[in-house]
């Protein structure tokens, strides 16, 4: 002997595959429409960026009737789509009439936010691309984005999805104090 302590059931032990503890079971992404119930974890989501960044020019929280209200305005050619991993909203968007009058019915404005934790991963893709799926099933004719026109990540993230920039808004949004140009993207829907 050598001073080593042979292991228990020999050489021939050591070759039988190990029984792992089976691995925690990760919740699968799922997109889908949202609910009255996924308000509150919209809210916060939103109020992130309200409050704390010009990724939006909204400066006002909306309070949880003006959320119910907001959900509600979004009927069946407006959607709005979550994405959520079991009980975890991550990210959301919704398709809005550009301009309330009728003639603009068919032309939608898109927003899309991911959870600060989860950006850069490809939920704003899966967001959007579901979002412009959608607007051509729907009928619509095109899709418009106003992005601030810093909003790196928004513009490529709307490039990626063949938005086209058509228009400079020049320092038309006032927000934690100073100005912001608006860059107007645009992605026509004729070819789906
Ligand atoms: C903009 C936003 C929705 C993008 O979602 P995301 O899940 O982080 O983006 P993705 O991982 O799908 O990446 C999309 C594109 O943006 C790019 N991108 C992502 N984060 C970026 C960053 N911080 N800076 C520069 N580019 C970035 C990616 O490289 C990718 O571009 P590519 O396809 O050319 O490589 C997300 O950052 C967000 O919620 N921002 C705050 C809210 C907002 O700005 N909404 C849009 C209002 S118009």
């Amino acid at each position: 002997m050598h001073g080593r302590t042979p292991r228990a059931g020999g050489f021939f032990a050591a070759l039988r595959p190990r029984s792992h503890p089976p691995a925690p079971s990760v919740p699968a992404l799922e997109i889908r429409d949202a609910c009255e119930a996924d308000l509150a974890q919209i809210a916060a989501i939103w109020d992130h960026e309200v409050l704390g960044s010009d990724a939006t020019t909204d400066t006002e929280p909306r309070n949880p009737a003006a959320q119910r209200d907001w959900l509600a305005r979004h009927t069946e050619i407006y959607p709005v789509i979550v994405a959520v991993t079991g009980h975890d909203l991550v990210a959301y968007g919704s398709l809005s009439p550009y301009q309330p009058k009728p003639a603009f019915a068919r032309t939608v404005e898109d927003s899309v936010y991911v959870r600060r934790d989860r950006r850069g991963a490809g939920l704003g893709t899966m967001i959007l691309g579901e979002l412009v799926r959608r607007a051509g099933a729907l009928g619509h004719r095109s899709i418009l984005a106003r992005i601030t026109a810093k909003n790196t990540a928004s513009l490529r993230l709307h490039a990626r999805h063949g938005f086209r920039p058509i228009g400079l808004e020049r320092e038309s949004a006032f927000k934690l104090g100073r100005w912001h140009d608006v860059t107007i993207m645009q992605r026509h829907l004729d070819a789906i």
